[in-house]
């Protein structure tokens, strides 16, 4: 394990990621926690601990339920020395939460051999395209039929990429609006909205909905258990 922590700060000079949402994102996650009324819930990717709080604090008013975060560097002290865990405990909610600090690729198949299940997975881990996939690959074994899958920063390109494989290649509905990779550019921003207008008022105020309401976090509904068919395989 150390080894590959190691290997994250030399390539990437940081084994840290920016680490929260905006506010308005964290408000939709409650939003989608309170309809849902999920019991067992799992995170990938805690950090401070904020999304944790949440989920834990809605679990709590419910009255039940339990919520698992993976996170490989929550108590080191050149990760988030234990912020996160420190933060569930002093709101009390320590009785509805576990930490499995580990990485994404190791626990994750665990749980699917033991035969854990889901009603609500946030992806929220490292962010390249290897990472997000496998994280959606597991969290969709994982998932109840019936449950949601939520994933951050939707327009990362590595991780909007791999949401176009879910939408692409399982039987999921899109619960948030439709997700848009990060333009950098302005002129390409201007484009991208005058494709908007152009396809209608529809498509422009779901894409008005993301900028305001959902920013980079994207949600799906689980409809049902599905692999595709051997030689399936469409651009995504
Ligand atoms: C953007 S932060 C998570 C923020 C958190 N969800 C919140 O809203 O408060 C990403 C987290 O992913 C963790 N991470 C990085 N590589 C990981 C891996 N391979 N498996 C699981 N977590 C990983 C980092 O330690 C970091 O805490």
């Amino acid at each position: 394990m150390p080894q590959t922590s190691e290997r994250i700060k030399r390539e990437t000079g940081s084994t840290r990621l920016p680490a929260s949402m905006r506010a308005e994102e964290y408000a939709r996650l409650k939003e989608l926690l309170l309809q849902l009324r999920p019991e067992a819930t799992l995170e990938i990717g805690m950090a401070n601990g904020e999304s944790s709080l949440i989920i834990c604090e809605v679990l709590n008013q419910l009255g039940k339920g339990k919520h698992m975060a993976i996170d490989p560097f929550e108590s080191s002290p050149d990760g988030w020395a234990g912020r996160g865990v420190e933060k569930i405990r002093q709101a009390g909610l320590s009785h509805c939460f576990e930490l499995l600090e580990e990485f994404d690729y190791l626990v994750l198949p665990r749980l699917v051999a033991e035969r854990k299940f889901f009603d609500f997975i946030l992806i929220d881990g490292w962010h390249s395209f290897d990472y997000t996939f496998i994280d959606i690959f597991y969290a969709d074994l994982l998932l109840k039929p019936g449950g949601v899958l939520a994933i951050h920063d939707t327009g990362w390109p590595a991780v909007y990429k791999a949401c176009r494989f879910l939408e692409t290649h399982k039987r999921y509905d899109r619960i948030s609006p439709p997700i848009a990779v990060i333009i950098p550019s302005l002129v390409g921003r201007i484009f991208r909205r005058l494709g908007q207008i152009l396809r209608g008022p529809k498509a422009f105020m779901e894409a008005r909905r993301r900028r305001i309401e959902w920013y980079s976090l994207g949600a799906y509904q689980k409809r049902e258990n599905y692999q595709v068919p051997n030689d399936f395989f469409v651009e995504f």
